[in-house]
């Protein structure tokens, strides 16, 4: 098998065989296949597509170029949730504990990676202490024990991935339907879970800024689930606004806690971890239904028993759990500065990827893999869309630590919100549900 013959074979729109795909995949993460093939190839399935049996090929193949977790020692259907990503979603540190808290055991591995601000691994490092470095055993031992770990992913997961995503990211492939949806599901097929439940993000701070776009990578990924016998569903939400109130690494968390407090009702976030939530109870059995799932979810944030459970798994990871009753002790910026609206009116739109980056320049996220992160710092937005403010009320907070990048910050900010004297229209925050 010539890796020449497969890219034309692509390239001129054929359908390629399992053997085909296992070839590129498994030879290029050896090492002999190059690069410029391998990215030719890339390119190819770019123009040409993949249909649903060629992507399902394409994931195992991916699954196979690695170790697979066998989380067979515990018992039960086992869960995972996994983001598209997006700005103030905290969703995880909610639901992780709810669910595990209602008997379905969660067991999580993130994966790091780029963003405005840090992903879910960064913001439970800011709980002080606390480790999201852990062997498999110790991982299994963990959800066995107490029924939820979050931990960060192993380098021998998917690492056909790893290859294939840092070459993508300089090839101008990323954002490719089948190479997207194969890249997710072979980490998370990798990983373990009996059942995945994806959290499709759409709008303009999101991955896939369509919700026909987010539809079709939802069903894809969908439909790589039936192939290989994981239940799987996805859930389409809204990211054209960002999801939480709090931005940045300890600021979520302290989000997060509040909410399995009992504490913003009626949140965005609240309202999507929950939803999310309820749908994991169903697919791990504990729920016949989704209102079902939701009573037992919004029981477990009423009775304390998910922030109990948070605290039991921050303590297993060897966080400091007092962080849970009392969110003081999460690392606090040293400088507060509120910004104010400049005139009167309805908040009409607020841009996640601008209010990310403003959160970013204060030094909440990465811009290149070697940068560290200050986990004390980000925002808090005091107004989401469709709210109103008065000429010079305060709509968000800045929390630094360094003040030469403050003004940068706000223009971003100020830039992210715009403001109307109509009421503009509110999106649904639940999109659409995929399931097989
Ligand atoms: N997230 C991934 O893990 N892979 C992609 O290709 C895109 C988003
Ligand atoms: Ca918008």
């Amino acid at each position: 098998m010539r890796p020449y013959d497969i890219i034309m074979k692509k390239r001129n729109g054929e359908i390629l065989s399992r053997e085909e795909i296992y070839h590129v995949v498994l030879e290029y993460t050896k090492g002999s296949i190059p690069d410029y093939q391998m990215s030719a190839f890339m390119m190819a399935v770019y123009f040409s597509g993949m249909n649903d049996e060629e992507t399902t090929n394409l994931t195992m193949a991916m699954v196979e170029s690695g170790e697979t977790v066998d989380l067979s020692p515990i018992p039960g259907v086992k869960v995972d949730k996994h983001s598209t990503g997006g700005v103030g979603d905290t969703t995880t540190l909610i639901l992780a504990p709810l669910v595990a808290a209602a008997g379905v055991p969660v067991a999580k591995m993130s994966g790091r990676g780029l963003g405005h601000t840090g992903g879910t691994l960064d913001k439970l490092e800011s709980i002080p202490g606390l480790t999201v470095s852990i062997s498999h055993e110790e991982f299994i031992e963990q959800v066995k024990r107490i029924g939820v770990a979050v931990i960060g992913q192993t380098a021998n997961l998917a690492p056909a991935d790893k290859k294939m995503y840092a070459l993508r990211d300089v090839t101008a492939t990323i954002d490719s339907i089948p190479l997207i949806a194969g890249s997710i599901m072979s980490k998370k097929i990798a990983a373990g879970t009996d059942a995945i439940l994806l959290d499709v993000k759409s709008g303009s701070g999101a991955f896939m800024p369509t919700i026909d776009m987010a539809r079709e990578l939802a069903s894809r990924m969908v439909g790589i689930g039936k192939g290989v016998g994981r239940r799987v569903a996805a859930i389409i939400t809204d990211m054209d606004q960002p999801l939480g109130t709090m931005i940045g690494n300890a600021l979520e968390v302290r989000e997060a806690v509040e909410i399995l407090k009992g504490l913003h009702p009626g949140s965005a976030l609240r309202e999507v971890s929950v939803t999310l939530g309820s749908h994991l109870l169903v697919m791990g059995n504990a729920a016949k239904t989704l209102p079902e799932g939701r009573k037992i979810i919004e029981k477990k944030i009423t009775d304390g028993s998910g922030a109990l459970k948070f605290k039991e798994m921050i303590k297993a990871q060897k966080g400091d759990p007092h962080i849970v009753d009392d969110v003081k002790l999460l690392p606090q910026a040293k400088i507060k500065v509120d910004v104010k609206a400049g005139s009167s009116g309805y908040v009409s739109n607020i841009q996640a990827q601008q209010v990310g980056l403003a959160a970013m320049v204060l030094g909440a996220g990465r811009q290149k893999k070697e940068d560290t992160i200050d986990m004390a710092v980000g925002l808090i937005l005091k107004k989401r869309v469709g709210e109103t403010v008065e000429k010079g009320e305060s709509f968000a907070e800045i929390y630094a630590n360094d003040e030469s990048k403050i003004k940068e910050s706000e223009r971003l900010l100020v830039k992210s919100f715009k403001f109307s004297s109509e009421p503009p229209e509110v999106p649904p925050l639940i999109l659409d549900t995929i399931s097989d």
